[in-house]
Order: structure tokens, then C-alpha cells, then sequence
């Protein structure tokens, strides 16, 4: 790859995306004065017909592995590498903050970690990260467990009335599936409340769902009209989405209201002694109200609560939708994937300890997190100039950038760069087991699993932050580990019981982005019951 150096900062592109009025100008004051970053120049319909990540692997691959993507007067940088990715997110975090992001989800979790000041971050961030500890996690694995036997058990009854009338097989968009139980399973971890709604529907969880959607229109839509004076009143979806707010809030500050009215307060140790596999409550809630010495007001907790339910539940239900998509067009994955849960598992349920054993379900779903990682971008801005390290494939003396500069980091490109993966675009669990050697890129430490002794899955610390499911550095997710838990059970579960198989084509199913990766029109799958069990 050579790159291409242009001094110029001549419009390329006009582009769609996050814009607004700060962000602007910011832009139109630092926009190419960034040394020699190479310049993608991309035409407006790259940026239409397809998501938008689709282009910028193109551009990564003709441009290298830091370059500068100008729109208008607006410009990114955007960083596909991953030396400059572990000075961002790592060695230099608190130089960043969220950016763009932060002004789409500020109005949907307030101060919440995500989208929150690195004041009240700091504050919160230390709170929070000790609640997700061993024995919360051993609970979470029954949670996880019992909310897969209730759709499992969904599946069993719609096959049956499917043989009542002479059929062997039931048809269902497994995306949908999957949003229905990752709401269930993140509703009970986080504050005990069962949505059940992989059986009805409710208000909360319309009122859930017509926010996600919002969100996602929010980072799609490049005129942010909803800033405008009285749009909220005016402007009909943006009265809804109000609406749907006061729903969610309504029902989270019932339960944080309850919460407290029981409150038992306890020292952090004490709280994660507790017998949490008979608690009643092992929420996350219960462990932030309980904190001893933490008085927090309830908007906060609000938004702490908020930001998690939004956080840990499309995230989830993407990676299982696109774990399902990609083993149905490999067989042979499939059957192996079930002989390791039959030798397991048996007919039993998955536990903690039985996750333990299953090593390549546990592959399959980091694999499918490599393919489609969710989000396939992580959004910086620069709060002060930095000198961004110039990279494997860039400058080498790197590049100066100036305060305000909007940062796309793209995870996508690192989980597919032809530098670091044996054919990148394919689906090989099995290549997480010989990932030893080092290619010799200058200032990369290769992987190597002994950097993360003890770890259940791959991660950007084995990877040299070459591999970044789950970001990294401080800001780096606080739910991996229930994240990954409840993935793997969850797929354990259905190919327990049920084959699956793709109801059309692999090409039929069109995919779009907003927050995650997701599909146009759902994940039509055929499933069932296992033959041979
Ligand atoms: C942050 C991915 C599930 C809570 C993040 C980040 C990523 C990520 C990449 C870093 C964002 C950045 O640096 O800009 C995922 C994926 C998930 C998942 C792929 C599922 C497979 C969860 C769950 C929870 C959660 C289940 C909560 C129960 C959070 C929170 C943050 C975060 C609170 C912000 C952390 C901070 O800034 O301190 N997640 N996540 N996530 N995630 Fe997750």
C-alpha cells in the first residue's frame, strides 16, 4: 500500500453525518492542517448506496491506516492501526472525549458513562466497574440461562403446533429473537426488572425500542433538527421519542425509588460477599444503592441505568444475530459447535463452570464479534493537539493534530486488516488458537496470550489492540465479560436443541448500521429440532 500525500484540503465529498454547528466550526478551523495525512477521496455515492464503514475499509486499504477523510468543510481522521488506536484509547484517553457521540446520547443518558464529562466519568466509572464482579457474574449465568430456557421453551411450543399440522420446521426472524431476550437478561441484571419480553408486549418496552430507534436516526441524520427550539413539541416522531422517554424514566425511577426505600447499606468487599447465587436481587442497582459512603442522586443512577439498558442490549442481540448468520452458512462449524455442547452439556443447562468447557463456542462468538463488531466505529475528539504515533503503514515521524479534531476509529478495518489476519474476511473460530506470532511491525507486540493470563476469551490486551471488541484503555466496556457469558450461553442453548438454517440466501440479508450492525429486514431463519439428539 502506498500512501497518498496531499498537502491541498480542497472539498472532496459532502457528507451526511453528524453534523452541527460546534462541530463545524471546529472543523473549519483545524480542517488540513494535519501535516501529511493522506486524504481519502471518496465520491458522495460511496456514501449513500452502502453503510459507511463498507467505504472506509476501501479508503484504509488505498489510503493506509491513518488518513483524513474531508467532507465539505468538515474532516475525520480516520485511524484503521493499532499503535495509534492504543495511544488514543490508552496511552493518551483523557485527551479524547466522545465527541459527536456524546451530543447524539446526551439527551438519552444524560451523564451516564458513555456520553459523560470525564469529571462525573471518573466518579462513576469507580462505582460502577466493582459491581460487575465474580459472584454477580456466577448469578448473571442463571439469569442468562433461565431467560434462554424461556425461548427455547417458545421455540418447543411454536414446533409443536407446527407437527400438530403436519410440519417438522418453524420460520422467525432470529433478530428479533435475540433483541427480545438481550432486553429480558439486561432488564434483570441491571435493576431486577423482568420485561418478559420474549412472551408479551408492554409500554416500557415499546417506549425501549422507539428510543434505540431514535438514536440510531440521531447518528444517521445530518441536519440535527432536534436541537431546534420547540422541535420536541412540534415535530411529531420528536414528541414520541419525548414520550417514550418519560416511559423509560417513569418505570427507572419507580425502580430506583424501591430500591432505595429498601436499602441495607454495606462496604464494597461486603457487597460482593454477599450469597449472590440465593440473592433475591443481585441486580446492579442493589449493589450501587447499597454502596456504603455513596450518596447518589437519583438522576444519576437514572442515567447510569439508562446507559447500561442502551449499552448492553443491541450490542448483545447483534452478536448473536450475526454468530447465527455466519454458522449457518458454515455446516461443518455448526455440527462441530454442537458435539462440544453435547459432550458438555448434555441435556443440562449451561453454568459458569460449564462455560469453562466450552472453548469453541466461546471462539465463535469472538470470531463473530471480529467480523461484526459492534460498534464498527469508535467516535473520539481531541480536547487538546496531539502528536498521533505515525502507525505501521503511515508516516513515520506521525501527525500532529490540533484540539477540536474528530476521530473515527475503525474497528472494522483492525478486525479485517489484511496486516494482522490470516484471510480476514473469513469466518475461522480456530484461528484464535495459533494467534502466537508477531509479523515484525515496529512498536506492535503481536499477540500473545500470555499478556492476559487466566482470560476466557481473546481480547485487545492478547492482541496488542489489534483486536478491540470491546474497546480499550479506561473507557474500555464495563459488561465484556456479561456480554461474552451471555452470548455464549445464549448460542449454546439454541444449538442444543435446534439446527438452524438461513431461510434465504446470504446475500438476501442486507445489512445496515446506525449504533450496531444490524439487518435491513430481520435474520429469517429456519430451525429444527436436532435429529440426533
Ligand atoms: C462501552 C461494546 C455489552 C455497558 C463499550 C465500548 C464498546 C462496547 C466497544 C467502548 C466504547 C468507546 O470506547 O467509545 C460492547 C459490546 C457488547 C457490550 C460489543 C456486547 C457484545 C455491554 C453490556 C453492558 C455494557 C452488557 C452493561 C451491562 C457499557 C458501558 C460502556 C460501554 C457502560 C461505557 C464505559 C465507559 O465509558 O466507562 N461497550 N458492549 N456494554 N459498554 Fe459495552
Amino acid at each position: 500500500i502506498r500512501c497518498q500525500s496531499t498537502s491541498t484540503d480542497e472539498p472532496k465529498a459532502k457528507m451526511n453525518l453528524f453534523d452541527n454547528a460546534s462541530n463545524l466550526l471546529t472543523n473549519l478551523l483545524s480542517g488540513g492542517r494535519i501535516g501529511s495525512m493522506p486524504i481519502a477521496e471518496g465520491a458522495v455515492s460511496d456514501l449513500f448506496d452502502r453503510p459507511l464503514f463498507f467505504s472506509l475499509y476501501d479508503w484504509f486499504l488505498k489510503y493506509g491506516s491513518v488518513y483524513k477523510l474531508a467532507f465539505g468543510p468538515k474532516a475525520f481522521v480516520v485511524v484503521s492501526d493499532p499503535i495509534v488506536a492504543r495511544h488514543i484509547l490508552r496511552e493518551n484517553a483523557f485527551s479524547y472525549d466522545k465527541g459527536v457521540l456524546a451530543e447524539i446520547l446526551e439527551p438519552i443518558m444524560g451523564k451516564g458513562l458513555i456520553p459523560a464529562d470525564l469529571d462525573t466519568w471518573k466518579q462513576r466509572r469507580r462505582v460502577i466497574a466493582p459491581g460487575f464482579h465474580s459472584s454477580y457474574l456466577e448469578a448473571m449465568a442463571k439469569v442468562f440461562s433461565k431467560c434462554a430456557d424461556r425461548t427455547m421453551l417458545k421455540f418447543d411450543k411454536l414446533l409443536e403446533q407446527e407437527e400438530s399440522a403436519g410440519g417438522k420446521t418453524i420460520e422467525l426472524d432470529l433478530e428479533a429473537v435475540f433483541s427480545n431476550l438481550a432486553l429480558d437478561i439486561i432488564g434483570l441484571g441491571v435493576f431486577n426488572y423482568d420485561f418478559g419480553s420474549i412472551t408479551k408486549e408492554s409500554p416500557v418496552i415499546k417506549a425501549v425500542y422507539g428510543t434505540l430507534f431514535e438514536a440510531e436516526h440521531r447518528s444517521t441524520f445530518y441536519i440535527p433538527y432536534w436541537n431546534i427550539p420547540l422541535a420536541r413539541w412540534l415535530v411529531p416522531r420528536q414528541r414520541k421519542f419525548q414520550n417514550d422517554l418519560k416511559v423509560i424514566n417513569d418505570c427507572l425511577d419507580g425502580l430506583i425509588q424501591n430500591a432505595k426505600e429498601t436499602r441495607q447499606e454495606a462496604d464494597v468487599e461486603k457487597l460482593q460477599q454477599r450469597d449472590y447465587l440465593n440473592l433475591k436481587d443481585a441486580s446492579l442497582l442493589r449493589f450501587l444503592v447499597d454502596m456504603r459512603g455513596v450518596d447518589v442522586d437519583d438522576r444519576q443512577l437514572r442515567d447510569d441505568l439508562m446507559t447500561m439498558l442502551i449499552a448492553g442490549h443491541e450490542t448483545t442481540a447483534a452478536v448473536l444475530t450475526w454468530a447465527v448468520f455466519l454458522l449457518a452458512q458454515h455446516p461443518v462449524k455448526m455440527k462441530k459447535a454442537q458435539s462440544e455442547i453435547d459432550a458438555v452439556l448434555g441435556q443440562g443447562r449451561t453454568t459458569f463452570e460449564s462455560l469453562k468447557k466450552l472453548e469453541y463456542l466461546r471462539l465463535i462468538v469472538v470470531e463473530s464479534l471480529r467480523l461484526y463488531p459492534q460498534p464498527p466505529l469508535l467516535i473520539r475528539r481531541s480536547l487538546t493537539s496531539d502528536k498521533l504515533p505515525g502507525g505501521y503503514n503511515g508516516d513515520k515521524d506521525g501527525y500532529e493534530i490540533p484540539a477540536g479534531t474528530d476521530v473515527f476509529l475503525s474497528v472494522y478495518n483492525l478486525h479485517r486488516s489484511p496486516y494482522f489476519w490470516d484471510k480476514p474476511n473469513e469466518f475461522e473460530p480456530e484461528r484464535f488458537l495459533v494467534l502466537k506470532e508477531s509479523p515484525g511491525i515496529e512498536g506492535w507486540a503481536g499477540f500473545d496470550p500470555s499478556r492476559s493470563p487466566g482470560a476466557l476469551y481473546p481480547n485487545e490486551i492478547i492482541s496488542d489492540f489489534a483486536f478491540l471488541p470491546f474497546g480499550g484503555g479506561p473507557r474500555k466496556c464495563v459488561g465484556d465479560q456479561f456480554a461474552l457469558m451471555e452470548s455464549t450461553i445464549a448460542l449454546a442453548m439454541l444449538l442444543q436443541k435446534f439446527d438452524v438454517e438461513l431461510k434465504g440466501s446470504p446475500e438476501d440479508v442486507e445489512l445496515v448500521t446506525g449504533a450496531t450492525i444490524h439487518t435491513k429486514t430481520g435474520l429469517w431463519c429456519k430451525l429444527k429440532k436436532r435429529s440426533n439428539v
